[in-house]
């Protein structure tokens, strides 16, 4: 017969065989404190891009509802036929300085004219669910009477699929009128049209649609399906509410907190910088209503259990786009809104901003730990900026842990400057952001080995594994979600350094979006994690309290052999939970000894994510392609041998005794 191996070639597939039938001895000592894990550790990070708040969890149906864009009559339609000009005009109270002037004007009726219909579309369409409820409204003024306003909901192709009357009051003022249709379809891309019977003026503002299915079914409230989503991964913080438009395109832009509080009628609409920010995704009925405020973000981390944390403009507008900075002598106003911002959250009801809190509904006091001073800062412009900022509230608040910006990129002279700069003035929390591509995620497992014990901690505030380098423009697939859980050993090993961490951007409206990848996405009806989504999720819900040592011959595990591990005691619930990650395409035989524990159950639940595709992806037709399994392994004599499955993340929790 013919030779077909060489001796070389034969020598060489030996020795490959007998490496991989020798397993990777892993030592996990339960009893070796590596680090304290704060509760704070996963959190998530909010902000409205990709239509996350307006379009997204705010569950408002109706688009422009005040008719406050810049094209006041953006999203709706007007139908009459014939058209009598001037029937509709929308009219600007500018004299009067009111946050909301503009209003809608219709005379119906005069002339025997045609009925006048308006027409919205919704955030691209909206998500209508049969035999739900939803509630109307609208602000109305109007000396008629007999007015009575029609309310439908449409499917995508104009047919009805819900309605009812609203008999209009007559009243001198604008006056709040309501009434509650239920849906009898489904429609993901429906439409609400109002249109007018009877005879008269009539001027309407605020038009308003909601579902009543909302988050603990609170009146003009948030998306019920997208926050369980959140909810779901119990995170430890909620940052809040950006990102980028905290700073705004320029400083009018910037996000004012104090405006997006109070009855919502009363918030001034801004332009959302997304709006604009990228040509190829242009989404020119972008806007920040706010009447998801800071009331509301408050409320959502109290919620969900999470420590709220929100980001103010610490005086700089976005330095990639106007980069203008309120002078030095001018601080103040913005110093104030900090001070004013943690009095409203934690202030006794006595309180000015207290008083505001108690207004809403919220006597008791938010607790309020974390306030973050500036985005995605830089240059020295910041750091004078920041230190007014921190005298003034470590001076009245010093037990407020404040959150600073080490700008956009986690190397570079910007972040040395800022680092040394924020370290030096003894900074609590060093904020730090990593878009990278999916080997930078892999090379930087160690990052935190290395960094100060003592001094400032760090927020790992914005990390994505971008599939396709840093251009932004692709979904998340399960290779990415991969990098991102083999780097997150190296966050939990250092869980005394890093005390927050957050995958950035949070949602992503799949008609809407901006900026990819996400980590969930959404359409008006549905709601998916993606493959990150499941790898988040699993660190915050096997958070545990101390990070343990886990090693490989005498040393951390953090890619030799595409192999990454971590370990934690969750000291509550007595397990130890071991979390594996093989970025390789062949599976690894390991045997994990345990050691610094007496006694164990014999059989550990063993909780698999993984996918033979590496560019696998979650969608609305399969949510749960790449999700976890659940299984269990057996420990014999303190050993457990286990063979990590190719491409695969793993986390094993075995109960102490
Ligand atoms: O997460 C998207 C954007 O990325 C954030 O708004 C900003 O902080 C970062 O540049």
């Amino acid at each position: 017969m013919k030779q077909f191996f060489t001796t070389g070639a034969f020598l060489f597939l030996m020795g490959f065989v007998a490496m991989a039938q020798t397993p990777r001895n892993i030592v996990i000592n339960a009893n070796k404190t590596v680090a304290k894990i704060e509760p704070t550790m996963w959190g998530v990070f909010f902000e409205d891009i990709n239509f996350g708040a307006d379009g997204g969890i705010y569950a408002e149906l109706i688009k422009n509802r005040s008719f406050e864009f810049s094209k006041p009559l953006m999203g709706w339609k007007i139908e009459q036929k014939p058209f009598v000009e001037g029937a509709v005009t929308v009219l600007n109270r500018a004299g009067e300085n009111l946050p909301n002037p503009r209003f809608l004007r219709v005379k119906s009726g005069i002339d025997n004219q045609a009925p006048i219909a308006m027409v919205n579309e919704g955030f691209r369409g909206m998500g209508i669910k049969e035999k739900n409820g939803y509630d109307f409204s609208v602000q109305s003024r109007t000396a008629a009477t007999g007015l009575k306003l029609h309310i439908e909901l449409l499917d995508a192709k104009n047919n009805q699929i819900g309605s009812t009357v609203l008999a209009i009051q007559p009243s001198a003022d604008f006056s709040k009128q309501a009434i509650h249709l239920v849906a009898t379809a489904n429609e993901k891309k429906g439409q609400c049209r109002i249109w007018l019977e009877g005879k008269g003026t009539i001027d309407l503002d605020m038009v308003s649609l909601f579902p009543e299915d909302t988050w603990k079914k609170r009146p003009g409230g948030m998306r019920a399906d997208m926050i369980q989503l959140l909810a779901d991964m119990k995170p430890g913080f909620i940052r809040f509410p950006g990102g980028c438009i905290v700073e705004g395109f320029d400083l009018s832009q910037r996000y004012q907190w104090k405006k997006t509080i109070g009855p919502i009628e009363d918030r001034q609409l801004i332009i959302n910088r997304w709006n604009f920010e990228f040509p190829n995704r242009n989404a020119p009925d972008y806007f920040q209503t706010f009447g998801l405020g800071f009331f509301e973000y408050f409320q959502l981390a109290e919620d969900i259990g999470a420590e709220a944390l929100p980001i103010l403009n610490c005086g700089m507008a976005c330095q990639f786009n106007s980069a203008e900075f309120v002078q030095l002598d001018q601080l103040d106003p913005y110093v104030q809104d900090a001070l004013d911002l943690i009095e409203f959250a934690n202030g006794a009801v006595t309180t000015t901003w207290g008083a505001k809190r108690a207004a809403m509904g919220h006597p008791a006091a938010f607790n309020l730990k974390f306030l973050g001073i500036g985005n995605e800062n830089w240059g020295p412009q910041y750091i004078e900026r920041l230190a007014h900022f921190q005298k003034a509230i470590k001076a009245k608040y010093p037990a407020i842990n404040l959150v600073t910006s080490s700008g956009t990129d986690p190397s570079g002279a910007r972040y040395e400057y800022l680092n040394k700069e924020l370290r030096g003035m003894n900074a609590d929390i060093i904020d730090e952001h990593f878009y990278r591509n999916r080997d930078w995620f892999l090379q930087n497992a160690k990052r935190y080995d290395t960094f100060p014990r003592t001094g400032s901690k760090v927020m790992a505030g914005e990390y994505a594994s971008h599939a396709d380098g840093i251009s932004g423009n692709k979904k998340n697939n399960w290779q990415s979600a991969l990098s991102e859980a083999a780097f997150m050993t190296g966050l939990e090993r250092n869980a005394d350094v890093v005390h927050l961490a957050s995958y950035a951007p949070l949602f992503a409206h799949l008609d809407a979006w901006q900026w990819a990848p996400d980590l969930i996405w959404v359409d008006n009806l549905q709601s998916y994690g993606t493959p990150e989504y499941h790898v988040q999720k699993l660190y915050s819900l096997n958070k545990g309290h101390k990070a343990v040592e886990t090693s490989w011959n005498k040393e951390v595990i953090a890619g030799q052999d595409s192999l990454y591990a971590s370990s934690v005691v969750d000291t509550l619930a007595n397990e130890l939970i071991i979390k594996l990650v093989n970025v390789s395409f062949s599976a690894k035989q390991t045997q994990i000894q345990l050691e610094g524990i007496k006694k164990m159950l014999p059989q550990a639940e063993l909780i698999l994510l993984n996918s033979p595709d590496p560019t696998a992806i979650n969608s609305i037709e399969q949510p749960m392609l790449v999700a976890p399994k659940s299984s269990t392994v057996l420990i014999k004599k303190n050993k457990l041998d286990y063979e990590i499955p190719a491409n695969s993340f793993v986390v094993i929790k075995v109960k102490l005794q």
